[in-house]
């Protein structure tokens, strides 16, 4: 026999209990929306593999930041192609390139956004790796030296959170270096301290262009059996200097969320990454699931393990269903 004293049901019977007693909420101020900028003008392409996403150029991006801003999302991170790719991935500092470009437009357009810039080199290289090759082998030590370049012209250009997105041992703190020997000592680090080499980029990396030539990532993201890896890449992160730290993908890894959570006191942001979108897209089509029903547990979910800030490619649907 139970005793009848204790009930959990009585906190659920109606929906203004529940919310009294509700551990977590899901605001659209926790939301980041990624932007995939590309050369030209007045280009709107829907990326097939996330319907919903777009291809613009920069005009079309300052618009959509205005529209976004308008609804309530208070940030955006800035993902590129470039106009042209070579072995070391130059076109990632140029100043002319998408990135850099949409990053001062937004800004200039709608100063009070808070601007992330995606700092890598997948995108860039003519190889698709994320870093400097040399001997077949991603040079650690030799692409620090470029990721100080891609995040001192991304600072330059106006963005308010740096976030390097490589894997390479090291880069916080370089990057660290030049931000405050350049005088950005206020731009925030926000590192993918946490990343995971996950089928789950499939559909981003159709998007940007950026899937390795040869080989893969397991070189250098990690090794999604492992947890203990995830808690010594946030404390060698945050001993760097970060200021945020990021886990990569969200929904399979909440666990390392958690785990991450009970460890530190910075913010932790996790990324809703293409292919957790991609497959929340593909059922919704068919009406096997109940898009919108799904997205919010999914964002809560993420919430509840300890994330504060969500890059999501639903930040619009949420920012409008919220509303
Ligand atoms: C660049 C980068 C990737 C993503 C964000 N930055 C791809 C990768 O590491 O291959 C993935 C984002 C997503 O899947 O939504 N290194």
């Amino acid at each position: 026999m139970f005793d009848k004293k204790i009930r959990p049901r009585r906190l659920r019977i109606s929906e203004n209990i529940r919310s009294l007693v509700r551990e977590t909420n899901l605001s659209v101020k926790n939301l980041v929306y990624p932007i995939f900028v590309v050369p030209g003008e007045n280009i709107r392409e829907e990326i097939p593999s996330m319907p919903g996403c777009y291809h613009l150029s920069v005009d079309n991006a300052v618009e959509l930041a205005k529209k976004i801003s308008a609804l309530g999302i208070t940030s955006v991170e800035i993902f590129g192609l470039p106009e042209y790719k070579d072995e070391i991935g130059s076109s990632a500092w140029d100043k002319n390139s998408p990135v850099q470009r949409a990053i001062s437009a937004i800004k200039k357009a709608v100063p009070e956004l808070v601007i992330v810039g995606d700092v890598c080199l997948c995108q860039y290289t003519s190889h698709g790796h994320c870093g400097k090759i040399c001997d077949g082998y991603v040079d650690n030590d030799e692409t620090l030296k470029l990721l100080q370049k891609v995040a001192l012209s991304q600072a330059e250009a106006g963005a308010d959170i740096i976030a390097p997105s490589d894997m390479m041992d090291g880069r916080v703190a370089a990057i660290r270096e030049i931000l405050d020997e350049k005088n950005f000592s206020n731009v925030i680090i926000m590192s993918y301290a946490v990343k995971y080499a996950s089928a789950f980029y499939g559909p981003f990396r159709d998007a940007a262009d950026s899937a390795p030539q040869f080989g893969d990532r397991k070189q250098y993201q990690m090794d999604f059996a492992n947890s203990r890896e995830a808690l010594k890449e946030v404390e060698i992160d945050l001993s760097e200097g970060a200021d945020i730290v990021m886990i990569k993908p969200a929904l399979a890894y909440l666990d390392i969320v958690s785990k991450v959570r009970e460890k530190i006191n910075n913010p932790i942001a996790v990324y809703n990454v293409s292919g957790e979108y991609a497959m929340v897209k593909a059922a919704a089509k068919n009406n096997w699931i109940d898009e919108k029903k799904i997205v919010l547990e999914s964002l809560t979910a993420m919430r509840r393990a300890g994330a504060d800030i969500i890059i999501t490619y639903h930040a619009i649907d949420v920012a409008e269903w919220l509303k």
